[in-house]
C-alpha cells in the first residue's frame, strides 16, 4: 500500500509538480479558487485552509499519513492566510500524528549574514517574509515533530514558469525590463525540489531544513541562462539593474540570501542540481520525447 500523501496548494506551481511526481504515493491535492491540472491517479478536494471546519472535514476524508503544505505563498492579496493556514494544519497534523512538511522561504532572512544555515537567526524585512517567519514559529510551537523546509526561487525548465514568461514576453513587447545584478539567490529547479521533498516525505525528520540549488546566481545571469534555455534571444530592452535603484523593499544585500543546503544534501539521495545540471537533465528528457 502506497503512503497517503496530501499536498496543499494542488494547483500551485510546486504543488502541481509534487503531485505529478508523487507516483509512489496515494496522492491528494487541495484546491482553492484555481482549477487543477488533470493528473492521473491524483484526487483533488476544494478546501479553504483558513477554515477550521473545512480542514477537519478534509483530513477526516483523506486520512493522510503525510502532508506537504505548499499553499499560501506571496501570490494573492491575503498574506494573513500564510499564518492562519499554517497554524491550523500544524494543530491538526500534531493531533492526528500526520507527518507535516511546511514550506517556507529564504525571505525569512534580511540578507546580512549569508550563506544562511538552518540555525541562522531569522530577520524578515518585507510583509511576505514576516508572515512566513511567523508561520514557522507557529508550526514549531504547535507541532514539534513538523519539518520546515525553506527554499529559494523556484524555476521550471520544460516550459517557462510565470516569471520567465514575463521575461520572454518582454523580448517581443520592447518594454524596459530590468534584471537585478545585486539579487543573488540559491534558485532551484521545481522538479528537483519536488523529488527532494518526496524523498523527505518518507523520512522521519523534524526541525528546519534548507533546500536550495548549490550555485548562487544573480537575477541577470539567471534570466540570461533561462532565455538561452528557451532559445530566446535577449533584446536591448532587457537591461541590468540593481535593487537599490528600483526602490523595492527587499533585503538590502540579496547576495546574502543564498543558502547553505549541505545538511539536506547529506540527508538526501536526491542530488541538488545547479541550473546548468538541471538544464542538461531537462534537455535529455525533451530529446528522448522527440526521438
Ligand atoms: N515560488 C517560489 O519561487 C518560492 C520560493 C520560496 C518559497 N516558496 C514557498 O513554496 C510554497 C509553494 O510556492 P508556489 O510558488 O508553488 O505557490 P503558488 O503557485 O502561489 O501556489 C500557492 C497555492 O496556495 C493556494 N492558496 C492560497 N490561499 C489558500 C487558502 N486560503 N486555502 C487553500 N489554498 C490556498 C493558491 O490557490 P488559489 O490560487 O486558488 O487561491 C495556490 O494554488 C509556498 O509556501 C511559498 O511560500 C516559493
Amino acid at each position: 500500500m502506497n503512503p497517503r500523501l496530501l499536498v496543499t496548494g494542488g494547483a500551485g506551481f510546486l504543488g502541481t509538480h509534487l503531485l505529478r511526481q508523487a507516483k509512489s504515493f496515494t496522492a491528494t491535492g487541495t484546491l482553492h479558487h484555481t482549477p487543477a491540472t488533470a493528473l492521473p491517479n491524483v484526487t483533488f478536494h476544494v478546501c479553504d485552509l483558513e477554515q477550521p471546519e473545512e480542514v477537519r472535514m478534509l483530513l477526516d476524508r483523506v486520512q493522510p499519513e503525510i502532508m506537504i503544505h505548499t499553499a499560501c505563498s506571496d501570490q494573492g492579496a491575503n498574506l494573513s492566510a500564510i499564518v492562519s493556514a499554517a497554524g491550523l494544519l500544524a494543530i491538526q497534523s500534531d493531533e492526528r500524528r500526520i507527518r507535516f512538511i511546511h514550506l517556507s522561504t529564504d525571505q525569512v532572512f534580511d540578507g546580512m549574514a549569508a550563506p544562511y544555515i538552518e540555525t541562522s537567526t531569522t530577520c524578515p524585512i518585507n510583509p511576505y517574509g514576516k508572515a512566513k517567519s511567523q508561520a514557522e514559529d507557529l508550526v514549531r510551537s504547535l507541532n514539534p515533530q513538523a519539518l520546515i523546509v525553506r527554499t529559494s526561487l523556484l524555476y521550471a525548465l520544460r516550459s517557462p514558469d510565470r516569471q520567465t514568461r514575463h521575461l520572454i514576453q518582454a523580448t517581443s513587447t520592447g518594454n524596459p525590463f530590468r534584471l537585478f545584478m545585486d539579487e543573488w539567490r540559491s534558485s532551484i529547479w521545481v522538479e528537483n525540489l519536488a523529488d527532494a521533498l518526496l524523498e523527505i516525505a518518507t523520512k522521519d525528520l523534524s526541525g528546519i531544513l534548507h533546500i536550495g540549488g548549490p550555485q548562487a546566481l544573480n537575477r541577470w545571469d539567471f534570466g540570461m541562462q533561462l532565455l538561452q534555455h528557451f532559445n530566446v534571444t535577449p533584446t536591448s530592452n532587457i537591461q541590468k539593474g540593481t535593487i537599490q535603484e528600483s526602490g523595492l523593499v527587499r533585503p538590502p544585500n540579496l547576495t546574502n540570501l543564498t543558502f547553505n543546503s549541505s545538511k539536506a544534501q547529506q540527508l538526501l539521495q536526491t542530488p541538488l542540481l545547479s541550473l546548468s545540471e538541471a538544464r542538461m537533465i531537462a534537455q535529455k528528457f525533451s530529446d528522448n520525447l522527440s526521438e
